[in-house]
């Protein structure tokens, strides 16, 4: 199947084979081509460039089965690719969100049992199917926004059994749907209910019983540790860590949302591919992650909704380190997926520039969850996973005008 995409206004995104991440003063530019067409092969992106005449006039050659698509001079941009999210969760919390409005904090909501143990409790009354179909909702809510590939953490089973049982339902979401899915093991979000005061056992639980059954049925790509104040702590985040070495599961750490946790320097021990939220970092987090592989993420949704401080981008970049964008899509701290809003709080609230917080929310959040290879930019070779716009005025008017209806269509094959 060919589809032709042509009266494209400004094709924006495009980067040479074989760039996985932008990093440094690499972010300041997003490379586009004005007037342009792209063409997509069984999903694939074979071929792009200045509109050409010839292209044009094959549009009345309905004999080829060629797809035409007129982008009546909107923008056409790759999907956006969140690389942190916790989407598959069961009901919501919103009666916390009246706590917090009250002035608790989530550190405070989550010390009286609430936050993640709430949601560990729905989500064990709810069965798999239930979980797949409310999952769904969010998965086909993001798609609709314009992302085109999303990690998803586990972390709310918190027992054997339900920890399992998310690991399923996000296979599911790959198996049924077109948009790229990456699966997180985050056993070590918090302990589990029935190991209150036993953390050490709970730390155990997830070294020889759930590691090994994920791994044997092969259910995560990835695994997680919130290494944070009141969570888990460096050691524990290293025994797990270690053990899911042995499975050859690589990390993606949560570190420094509520304090300076050292979970990023044991995340880049580990060589993490990603370490997440860094809300509070310090110049030692900056000169460990240099000349590592791991990209430092950070979640402007979780800072908005929360009400915390957001993460130092611009110091990152201007040190050189790249940068990536996500979600945190997840019920307790950033109940939103819009991966534009998130590009908007890039340049509102972090003050990067339009094309740093493009790059931080395609190439480098897409190296995030391990798909640069094949998605976050407009490459040949890459899946065709785009966005089409309405005729905007600039790359900047995106952000700038975030909560504008500008998404025309999104092609996710
Ligand atoms: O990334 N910080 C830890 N985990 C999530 C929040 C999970 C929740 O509160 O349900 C986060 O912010
Ligand atoms: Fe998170």
């Amino acid at each position: 199947m060919k589809t032709i995409i042509y009266n494209i206004g400004t094709l924006a995104g495009i980067l040479p084979e074989g760039v996985l991440k932008l990093e440094g003063a690499e972010m300041n530019h997003v490379e586009c081509i004005e007037n342009a067409y792209l063409v997509i092969e069984d999903g694939i992106i074979t071929e792009f460039g200045s509109e050409d005449e010839s292209i044009i006039k094959t549009q009345d050659s309905v004999k080829t089965g060629t797809e035409y698509i007129d982008a009546k001079g909107g923008f056409v941009l790759p999907c956006f690719c969140d690389s942190h999210t916790h989407i598959v969760y069961a009901g919501c919390r919103d009666g916390e969100f009246r706590d917090k409005i009250a002035g608790l904090s989530y550190e405070e909501i989550a010390a009286r049992g609430g936050g993640i143990l709430n949601s560990a409790d729905l989500l064990h009354e709810t069965s798999e199917d239930e979980l797949y179909r409310q999952a769904m909702v969010r998965v086909n809510e993001i798609m609709a926004m314009g992302t085109g590939a999303v990690e998803i953490k586990s972390g709310y089973g918190l027992t054997v059994e339900d920890e399992l049982k998310m690991l399923r339902v996000i296979r599911r979401i790959k198996e049924t749907c077109p948009i790229t899915v990456k699966a997180n093991f985050l056993g070590a979000h918090a302990v589990g209910r029935a190991y209150k005061g036993r953390q050490g056992e709970y730390v155990d639980l997830i070294c020889d019983e759930m590691l090994p059954k994920v791994a044997e049925e092969g259910l995560a790509d990835y695994v997680d540790v919130f290494c944070d104040k009141g969570f888990f702590t460096v050691e524990e985040t290293a025994k797990i860590l270690k053990k899911a070495a042995e499975y050859g599961i690589r990390p993606k750490i949560h570190a420094n949302e509520l304090e300076v946790s050292g979970g990023v320097q044991v995340g880049v021990e580990y060589d993490a591919l990603s370490v997440d939220h860094l809300e509070k970092t310090t110049e030692a987090e900056i000169e460990a992650l240099r000349g590592s592989n791991t990209m430092p993420t950070m979640l402007p949704g979780c800072s908005f909704f929360l009400g915390i401080p957001y993460g130092n981008a611009k110091g990152y970049i201007e040190a050189g380190l790249p940068v990536a964008l996500a979600s945190d899509y997840n019920p307790g701290s950033s109940p939103s997926g819009n991966m534009r809003f998130v590009m908007a709080l890039g340049c509102i609230r972090m003050r990067l520039t339009p094309e740093q917080s493009f790059n931080a929310c395609t190439i480098n959040s897409a190296y995030a969850m391990g798909v640069s290879d094949i998605l976050g930019s407009i490459t040949v070779g890459k899946k065709a996973n785009v966005i089409i716009t309405k005729p905007v005025p600039s790359l900047a008017f995106i952000p700038y005008s975030h909560q504008t209806p500008i998404i025309e269509r999104v092609l996710i094959p």
